[in-house]
């Protein structure tokens, strides 16, 4: 029915579940929809990621050493290698990179898990971050592409093969070029009309956490849009009282 067009829908309802079950900060709810066909259908299994912002879009290459995207990110935002904050998430199969980022002379921030929210952290200006590098998951990755192609930043990834079984189903998925193929934000996120809205479980870099009231509670959003001439990030606090005749209230 033309009233109600096909739309693709990507959704994380809680990324980060260890963070939210620990009570650590950057839990999150997500979403995301677009056009039928405008967000990737990406396998579950692991993805090789960098995320930069708007000044750096085009400068980095996921198949480059990391000590050239380091150089060339610095270059971008105008400043030394040593004074970039580079998120990795904090796993064994990290180390190499880790090692390369330190010796490069970049600074590390390590976290425990929550890569989305760390990949929107480094695409937005002004969060202190400045790149996220390494594997964490693909559907996660295809929710990045989505809020980063609403912040004019740059997404590149490569699935990444980590347990057997993991070949055929890129294969049975239909996406041609396997683990070799770079996945640009375009690839992940063709969509023209895109939404993406994550909401704040526990406290974290980005956004507030739930704070739950006498019967209520009170959620902090950020909602971003992006048409062909159009962007926009707006971040909603929302006040819901559990009362008789039930009120909602939006502050934006
Ligand atoms: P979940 O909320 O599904 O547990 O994901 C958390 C997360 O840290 C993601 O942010 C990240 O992409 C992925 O897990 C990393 O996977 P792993 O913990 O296997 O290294």
């Amino acid at each position: 029915h033309a009233a109600f067009p096909h739309v693709d829908i990507a959704v994380d309802p809680l990324e980060g579940t260890n963070l939210c079950a620990t009570g650590s900060p950057n839990a999150i709810a997500v979403i995301a929809a677009a056009e039928h066909g405008g967000l990737l259908h990406a396998p579950d299994i692991y993805m090789d990621k960098i995320v930069v912002g708007p000044s750096n879009k085009d400068n980095v290459d996921i198949n480059a050493p990391v000590e050239d995207n380091l150089k060339a990110i610095a270059k971008g935002l105008n400043r030394d290698v040593e004074d970039l904050v580079i998120v990795v998430l904090d796993r064994e199969r990290h180390r190499e990179l880790i090692d390369k980022i330190r010796k490069a002379g970049a600074r590390i921030k390590l976290i425990s898990d929550g890569d989305l929210s760390a990949g929107i952290a480094a695409a937005l200006e002004g969060t202190g971050i400045h790149a996220l590098m390494g594997v964490g998951g693909a559907p996660e990755g295809v929710l990045a592409a989505a809020a980063v192609k609403c912040i004019n930043g740059g997404i590149q990834t490569k699935l990444f093969p980590f347990k057997t079984g993991d070949a055929d189903r890129v294969k049975k998925m239909g996406l041609s070029g396997g683990f070799k193929k770079v996945y640009h934000t375009e690839d992940l996120a063709p969509g023209k009309n895109i939404v993406f809205t994550a909401s704040g479980v526990t406290p974290g870099d980005l956004l507030k956490g739930v704070r739950f009231f006498g019967g209520g509670y009170r959620v902090n959003s950020i909602v971003m849009t992006c048409t062909p001439t159009l962007k926009t990030v707006k971040f909603i606090e929302n006040v819901t009282v559990d009362a008789p005749g039930k009120i909602s209230i939006s502050l934006n």
